[in-house]
Parts: structure tokens; sequence; C-alpha cells
């Protein structure tokens, strides 16, 4: 597919007149992370959802160069031979002769290089060192010292302005990487952060203010029916309850009905992630429904992935318990109709009393009494390496959540990203987080944090902070972002212990809900969509992309800045069909019951078109000569 002259995204809404001066025809384009193919974390699904977008802009001249390692190509990759001709001597010289560089075309086109995070910044700052004719950006997704210092015990964003920062680096031994990540920040024709706090951050630390900040996008699905996500919702919640019955078997003791999930999922960064007050407001939300006497039961998941050797014994045999009395049921069920098919068939109606023989009670006794466990249900379903140091592991044992019968709220840690191949939990993070209730990200460090991102555009809420970029973003676009379903907590301007009691207090307002404030909820949530889309917000790396070449080739390409410094930034307002808080939503009649829950949905149909008309209005798609929304 040849390159479309002068952008082939002129296709997207509200776009065209973005890029009328930038002929890419002679222009390639190499993005270079180590998370290409290769998932660490959220900067792979940066690159993963982000090519789609970008091969719309650059087609066949669009290449990302990552890490080789034999398993994800294998999954990952689909091998083929390079068109370019330019490309292929390249490569085949590269092969011939181990990975030196060549720049063999006659014409050689204009190059554009964007190193991801400073392992790649290596090869940025040598690209400038040798004087290359290549236009480079740096983008990076935090910073190393700012990371290293917040998992420390160090007030960070109080004291940015004030760190040695050469010391610092050296004190945690990560000088060298620290100088790189900093020469490429310096060198590059473009440097580019994800969110605004990551900005300040770098300026402080790295010692360059970003030129553009490049939040991160999603590719948002669009279902035809309304309702899908919330029928997605149903499914993957059962399919969660099924792992829950295996897991607490023998411990039913709890109305699964009535039963929330939670999670927090990502990299194992257990202070910076927050993992530890979201902990200790679980302790303190199983002190509430308790002596509230509330019927509903939380269950906790903490999806980080840590050194194991695979599962554990006792979780495994959870899920073939539960599978053992479901086959039984189905066996007994059988036997049972057939019984009730025979009697029908000779014209008389069952005698009740022998439709269960000797054979069918003794079978289901044998089932009932494999559930029998003289343990709790267990914390982790793995075996962990380091199960005495643990993070999670020694603060659940000093909070004593054990997963007790008494205990309203139940955790299960999955130290392990999910997939759809477990034997365990077969589902993949997706199904998985539209099976939950509410994700819970309480980080001290996010520059971004795509997990509350991923919830938004699913329709399930979450709770972030303030010191995350995502929560920033939200709060910046959103009038009142709890109404949709976007909980941001306060860990800027409080201490741990006050953000604690707020996150209890979110997850306490949360579990008394009704299911239709939840359904109303999820629904607005998922109305956010459009805003977290990289049709929407790919325009921020398509201008850094376009700077770059502008500052290299300045006789080629121009480059004219938008008006963002001025923006007024647009905001959400209010859904119009608000209660003031979901916790307020109130009931059309004063004898609600779950039951009325599918008719209620329907109802608020009418309101979530009024909310729906309401927000279209300020999310037109800004061009080129309006002027940028954001930063
Ligand atoms: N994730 C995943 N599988 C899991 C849990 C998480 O693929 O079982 C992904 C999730 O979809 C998200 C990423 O891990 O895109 C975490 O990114 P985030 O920006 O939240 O944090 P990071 O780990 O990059 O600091
Ligand atoms: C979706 C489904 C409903 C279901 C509800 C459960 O909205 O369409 O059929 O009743 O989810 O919601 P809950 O918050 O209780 O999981
Ligand atoms: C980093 C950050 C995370 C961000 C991701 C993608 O890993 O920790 O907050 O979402 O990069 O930019």
């Amino acid at each position: 597919m040849p390159l479309a002259r002068s952008m082939s995204i002129t296709s997207l809404s509200g776009m065209e007149e973005w890029d009328e001066e930038f002929d890419l025809e002679d222009a390639v384009l190499f993005e270079i992370a180590w998370e290409v193919a290769n998932k660490v974390g959220g900067i792979y699904t940066v690159i993963q959802t982000k090519a789609r977008l970008t091969v719309e802009e650059w087609g066949e001249n669009y290449f990302l160069v990552g890490p080789y390692v034999e398993s994800n190509v294998r999954t990952q990759v689909e091998l083929i031979e390079p068109t370019n001709p330019a490309l292929k001597r390249t490569i085949d010289k590269m092969n011939s002769s181990g990975c030196k560089f060549a720049a063999q075309c006659e014409e050689p086109p204009h190059i554009l290089a964007h190193f991801h995070e400073w392992l790649a910044g290596l090869g940025l700052a040598l690209c400038r060192q040798r004087l290359l004719p290549v236009a480079t950006i740096f983008t990076t997704h935090a910073t190393l010292l700012g990371r290293y210092l917040c998992a420390g015990s160090v007030d960070f964003y109080n004291n940015l302005a004030n760190f040695n920062v050469d010391k610092e680096a050296g004190d945690r031994q990560i000088y060298h990487r620290y100088c790189l990540e900093r020469t490429a920040a310096r060198c590059a024709h473009v440097f580019t952060t994800v969110s605004q706090i990551t900005a300040v951050e770098a300026e402080h630390l790295l010692k360059r203010k970003p030129d553009i900040i490049t939040p991160n996008g999603l590719n948002v699905k669009k279902f035809s029916a309304m309702h899908e996500f919330q029928n997605l919702h149903a499914q993957s919640k059962n399919r969660i309850q099924e792992f829950v019955r295996g897991h607490f078997y023998g411990h039913l003791d709890f109305n699964l009905d009535k039963c929330l999930f939670l999670f927090i999922a990502g990299r194992y960064e257990f202070s910076n992630k927050g993992a530890d007050i979201f902990l200790e407001a679980l302790a303190r939300l199983n002190y509430l429904l308790r002596v509230n006497h509330s019927d509903v039961t939380v269950v906790a998941f903490f999806i980080m992935p840590a050194r194991t050797n695979n599962f554990n014994v006792e979780t495994l045999k959870g899920q073939a318990v539960r599978k053992q009395l479901w086959d039984t049921a189905h066996t007994v069920k059988e036997r049972f109709g057939k019984k009730l098919y025979e009697s029908l068939l000779i014209g008389q109606l069952p005698d009740v009393s022998k439709m269960l023989d000797k054979e069918d009670f003794t079978m289901m006794k044998r089932a009932i009494f494999a559930t029998q466990r003289q343990c709790q249900p267990p914390i982790c379903t793995h075996n962990m390496l380091e199960d005495s140091t643990d993070p999670i592991l020694t603060c659940i044992r000093r909070i004593g959540l054990f997963n007790s019968s008494a205990d309203r709220v139940k955790v299960i840690f999955h130290p392990e990203f999910l997939s759809s191949t477990s034997p365990l939990l077969p589902m993949d993070y997706e199904e998985f987080v539209r099976g939950c209730h509410l994700g819970v990200f309480p980080s001290y460090y996010e520059p971004w944090g795509y997990t509350p991102a991923e919830c938004t555009v699913m329709g399930i809420p979450s709770i972030s902070t303030n010191l995350s970029g995502f929560g920033c973003f939200m709060e910046e676009h959103i009038a009142d972002p709890s109404a949709y379903g976007i909980y941001i907590l306060d860990r800027r301007y409080r201490g741990v212990d006050e953000s604690c009691n707020q996150l209890t207090s979110y997850l306490f307002q949360f579990c008394q809900q009704s299911r239709r404030a939840r359904i109303i909820q999820r629904n607005r949530t998922e109305r956010l969509s459009d805003l977290l889309d990289w049709r929407y917000l790919g325009r921020y790396y398509i201008s850094a992309r376009h700077m770059a070449l502008a500052k290299a080739f300045p006789d080629t390409f121009f480059y004219q800045p938008h008006d963002s410094e001025t923006a007024q930034g647009f905001r959400y307002p209010r859904p119009a069909s608000v209660p003031p808080s979901p916790a307020l939503s109130r009931h059309s009649s004063p004898h609600h019951s779950e039951a009325e829950d599918e008719d209620d949905r329907y109802d608020e149909d009418e309101e979530a078109e009024k909310d729906r008309l309401n927000i279209r209005q300020p999310l037109a798609l800004p061009t080129k000569k309006g002027p940028l929304p954001y930063p």
C-alpha cells in the first residue's frame, strides 16, 4: 500500500486541515522501544494501541523496532520481506555484517526516529553524536530517578526543585542509566512525556522542559447496541463468580449475588502503585462493613506479577473441586431427567420421592465430602519465591485480612498477568476488567496510568489519584468526575492516613450503591470513552513528529506551533441526569427491588441520551486552526 500524500489521516473527523503542509512520501518513521512486541507494562499498550493510527498516517513507511525475544516473535510477529529496497539492502547488510549502520540509498529519505525511554535512548544519543541526518524524538514515560525516589520514603512532589540529581542517582546506583535518560532528553530534537505532572518532574530531574505532552490513548470499541458493554460485564462477572466459587469452596457462606469485585493491576511497585494504601483501606472497609452488618462481600484482586514457581496446589484444587461438584450435579440431573422422561412416556406423573435413588445420594455425598477443608481459602494463587518478604503478603499478615468467614472483605493475590490459557482463571485481562465492579489504582507515582483508562473505555468505574497523569487529565476535562464513576483520590495535599480514609470512604460508598445505581454509573463512565480515544489523542504524537521533522529538516518541513498555551480546555459537564453523587441516586419507587433493575436501566436511556447530547458538543475535535484543548 503506497503512502498517501499529504497525510492519509485526512479521513479522521475534524482533522482535515491538520497536516496540509506535510508531505510524508519521502519520509520514514522508526519507533524504537523495549516494549515493542514485548509486554512489560503500559508502554507496550502505548505502542500496540497506537500502531493502527500511525499506520494510517505513515503506511508502509512506519517501522517498529524492539528487542528480539524468540517467544514474542513466534506469538506476536508476522515475518515478512521488506518491500522498500533501501530497507531491504540495510537489513541484508546488517545481517551479513553484524549490526552496523548502513544508509545506502541514492536519494535518502527523511528519517524520523522516535525513541521511548532510556533503554532506547542510547540509539538517540548515538544518532546525534555521529551527526546522522535523522530527526529524533524522545518520549519518556516516567523518569528513572522519580520512580526510585518515590519508591523510597521521600516527600517527592514538595522537593522536586531541591534534589541534587547526580547524588541521588549515584546513591541509588542508577547513575549510568540516569545519564542515558538525561542525555536522550537533552539532545532529542523534540522531547515529550505523557502528562503534565511528569513534564514538571522531567523539567526538574532531567533539566529539560518537554516540548509537547503526548497523553496516552486507546482504541475505543464502538458497539452497535448501546448496552452491549453491560451485557459483557454480566458475562465476564459470571466467569469471575465461577472462579470465586472454586477458590472459596467449603467457605461459600456469602451471597455471590451481593458480592463486589474490586481489583488493582499493573507492574509490581508496591507503594508507587498504591497497593499499600489499598490494603490499608480494605482493612478499614472490612471493619465498616462488619460493624454496619452489611450483607455485601468484597473480593479484592491484586494482579501484580512477582517471582513464583507456579500455581499452588490448594488453589488448583479449589477449581477441581468446583468442577467435580458441577459434574456431579450434571450427572444427577441427567439421571433425574431420564426417569422423568420415562415416566411421562407411559403417561404418568412421576413419583417425586423416587426420582433420586441411593446411588444419586451417594454420589452427591461424596462430592460434598470433597468440599471440606481444614484451612482458610488461600490469599495467594501461586507459590511465591519470596513469600516471607513479599510486601503484599507481609502487609496482609499485619492487617489480618485472612479470608476468614467473618471477613466481609476477601483478598486474592494473583502474582501473574492474566491469560485466557490459564488453568486457574482462564480470562484475558480485558475480560477480567469487564467483569469487575471497580478498579482501584491509588498510585503515588504514576506518569499516566493505563489501568484506570482501560476501565473507563470498558465502562467500569475506577479510583485513581491526583498524582497520576490520568487522574489529572480527567480532573481537568470533567466537571464532576465522580458522577461519571471516575473517583480521584487526593494524594497531593493530604497525608497518607487522610488519603487512606478518603479511599475507605469511596469504597464504603461504592459498596452501598444499589445494582441500579451501579448500572447507571457504568453507563456514564462508558460515555467518557471518546476522550481517551487515539482518534482524539493521537494528534499530539502527530504534532511531535511534525515538530521534529521541521527542526531537523527546516528546508523541507515547516511546523507552525499550535496555540496550545492560550487554549481554553473543554470540560465535560455534569451529567444532565445527575444525582449529585451516585450513592444518592434515588429509585423511582420506594419499594424498588433488584428484579426491577433491568427495567430501570432502560428507563434511564432517555436520560442517558440527554447526557450524551450534552457532552457530544464540547468533544468536537479541534482542527489545526483551532486551539488545542490540552495541554
Ligand atoms: N496488564 C495486562 N495484564 C494484566 C494486568 C495488566 O496486560 O493482567 C496491562 C494493562 O492492560 C495496562 C498495563 O498492564 O495496559 C499497565 O500499564 P500502566 O500504565 O497502568 O502501568 P505501568 O505498569 O506501565 O507502570
Ligand atoms: C449489566 C447487565 C444486567 C445485570 C447487571 C449486573 O448491566 O446487563 O443484566 O443485572 O450488569 O450489575 P452488577 O453491578 O450487579 O454486576
Ligand atoms: C509507564 C508509567 C505509566 C504509564 C506507562 C505508559 O510505565 O509507569 O504510568 O501509563 O508508562 O505511558
